[in-house]
């Protein structure tokens, strides 16, 4: 059965949305049937693959919904091996439109069951923000992954995300792990890099991935050509660290899940 991981961190600009296109990609690469679920009203998972509004019917705002059915939504091969359900601004509204439903943290959970037996891995690229959208994820989710950038004020605000986690755990979804937190944007040359290395370590003890991910220009382009780092530079240290990242995550998960 598939392991359905949250990449999720309330800030913006920490590279969520980077690993989950290239982790999706990288573990597509190593023969593993991937879905991503583009869970983001600014939908930069779904423009990451070079597919536009005009190549867009149906979206996971819809398929929430009940506008459309999950399988509708679900745009095949989008590269080999994986699936994608993209976003638009219109999953904006449902922070508000699902205000009052009873179970609307569940809604995304039981939706994903259907699909659940057909993957290896269920991806989910979370907004920047700690509210319905992102509860929902992390309801449906078996684990989560946290993106932190090596920078100064890394550690500022994630005892909300923890916080967030620990909610879910006492209520909606008592079997959430975290799975691990990867460090984005890393300079080795870079004092601060390597401090806040450190400072996570300790912070979180043992629950970190051993790949860091290098700051590298290709990653930072390579969606505005519509392509994940594994077919836009195949051989950068991006494409490389995200590989390694894939396999930490497939032999960690045989040691969460046995
Ligand atoms: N490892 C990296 N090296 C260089 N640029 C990166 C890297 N990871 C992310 N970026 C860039 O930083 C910005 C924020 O990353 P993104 O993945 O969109 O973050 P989030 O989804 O958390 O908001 C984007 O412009 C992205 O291209
Ligand atoms: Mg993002």
């Amino acid at each position: 059965m598939g392991r359905i991981i949250a990449i999720t961190n309330q800030k913006g600009g920490v590279g969520k949305t980077t690993t989950a296109i290239n982790l999706a990609a990288t573990l597509a690469e190593a023969n593993q049937r991937v879905l991503l679920v583009d869970f983001d009203p600014q939908g930069n998972a779904t423009s990451g693959f070079g597919i536009g509004r005009e190549d867009v019917n149906n979206t996971i705002y819809r398929v929430l919904t009940g506008e459309c059915e999950i399988e509708e939504a679900i745009l095949m091969d989008v590269i080999e091996n994986m699936d994608l359900i993209p976003a638009d601004m219109n999953l904006a509204a449902v922070e508000v439109e699902f205000a009052d439903q009873d179970n609307k943290n569940l809604i995304l959970k039981s939706l994903l069951s259907d699909c659940i037996e057909k993957y290896d891995y269920i991806l989910i690229d979370c907004p920047p923000s700690l509210g319905t959208i992102t509860v929902n994820a992390l309801s449906a989710a078996s684990s989560v992954i946290i993106p932190i950038q090596c920078e100064y004020y890394a550690l500022e605000g994630l005892n909300q995300v923890l916080n967030t986690i620990s909610i879910v755990k006492q209520g909606l979804n008592p079997d959430l792990v975290i799975e691990g937190i990867v460090l984005t944007m890393y300079d080795g040359r870079n004092k601060l890099s390597q401090q806040v290395v450190e400072t996570v370590k300790q912070y979180f003890d043992g629950n970190i991935y051993e790949t860091l991910i290098p700051r590298n220009v290709r990653l930072a382009e390579a969606p505005s050509h519509g392509l994940p780092i594994t077919q836009y530079d195949s051989s950068s240290s991006g494409a490389d660290s995200y590989r390694k990242l894939a396999a930490e995550v497939m032999s960690k998960g045989d040691a969460i899940y046995g």
